[in-house]
């Protein structure tokens, strides 16, 4: 049998990758091989990140929800009712239920690239909150965005809650903000939260949980590649592997081979040696100074945080 190096030059006709998804087919072509997390969201892998955020490991989003309840008078204090607030990756609008009935505002708009999860949420938060105008809209939150016309300018709070901020490259997180900053005016705000820095044995449990559904949400991956592709990935070839990277102060995930193999769709295909991986996700980690002199830089001059007692987490009320 051929090594998978011989093997992998007759196969591949060319090595760029065209057509929709080509940016998944140019990740997995690549050395090392990505495949942007935005992948990670079909209808399965939404409902498994679900999961992952009731995990006992998982203390991000209980820690942001806490805050919010304990600050609850102080929010409501700076964002009066009858605001627009937009949810950026608002997944089943679960998050946006509590700060719904904290805020008052007039209006909710929920972005998300899983439409089947963002539709039904959209639904429940309409049903659980009648005073408040909700839409849902697919939106590609990598790419730029155009909201519809009827989304009142004026204070408007954008919402980025989970640390999904952290999911990007500091350059590109800098980016972001400053996008979120042009669609909020003068006279909007953004809540942000993030997870911050902290002893490395608890970073590493939150992705690595004891029953395996941060391994079975990062596999899923590999399913959702084979429905866009039409590649022939196999679940029970890759293992889930998560740990801290100190140097860039980030949790990464990855899907590494469990033995030499080659993954074909049409008109490509990709060898992968024993132990070669897959990079799927960053999580990064922020000091509170970190996250702040970003926010300055994205053009917020005030940022007020609140943070939980033991210093894991924190939410942001950034202004332009
Ligand atoms: N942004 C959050 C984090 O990085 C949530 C999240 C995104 C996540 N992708 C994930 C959590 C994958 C676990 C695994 O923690």
């Amino acid at each position: 049998m051929d090594s998978p190096e011989e093997l992998a030059p007759a196969a591949v006709p060319t090595a760029e990758a065209h057509g929709p998804h080509a940016d998944l087919a140019a990740g997995l072509l690549a050395t090392p091989a990505t495949a942007s997390p935005k992948y990670f969201y079909d209808a399965r892998g939404s409902a498994l990140f679900e999961q992952i955020t009731r995990l006992p490991e998982y203390y991000p989003t209980r820690t942001e929800q806490h805050i919010l309840s304990t600050h609850a008078v102080a929010l409501a204090g700076e964002i009066a009712p009858g605001a627009t607030v937009i949810e950026w990756g608002a997944g089943n609008c679960d998050k946006a239920r509590q700060l719904c009935s904290l805020l008052a505002p007039a209006r909710f708009v929920a972005l998300d690239i899983s439409v089947e999860c963002l539709r039904e949420g959209a639904r429940r938060l309409q049903a659980a909150c009648p005073a408040v105008q909700v839409s849902a809209l697919a939106a590609d939150l990598t790419a730029e965005l155009a909201l519809p016309a009827d989304v009142p300018c004026e204070r408007r709070v954008v919402f980025y809650p989970g640390s999904s901020i952290g999911n990007f490259d500091p350059p590109q997180a800098l980016d972001l903000l400053r996008r979120m900053r042009r669609l909020l005016g003068r006279d909007g705000a953004l809540l942000l939260g993030v997870d911050l820095l902290k002893p490395v044995p608890v970073l590493e449990a939150a992705y690595n949980d004891a029953a395996g559904v941060t391994a079975a949400f990062n596999r899923n991956l590999l399913r959702h590649a084979n429905r866009l592709l039409g590649s022939d990935f196999a679940e029970r070839d890759w293992e889930h592997h998560a740990f801290f990277n100190a140097a860039h102060g980030r949790i990464e995930m990855h899907l590494r081979a469990l033995r030499d193999l080659v993954v074909r769709w049409p008109g490509h295909a990709r060898a992968f040696r024993r132990g070669e991986s897959i990079h799927t996700e960053n999580s990064h980690k922020y000091s509170l100074g970190g996250i702040t002199d970003l926010l300055a830089r994205a053009g917020f001059s005030q940022a007020q945080p609140w943070i939980d007692a033991q210093g894991w987490y924190a939410v942001l009320l950034a202004r332009p």
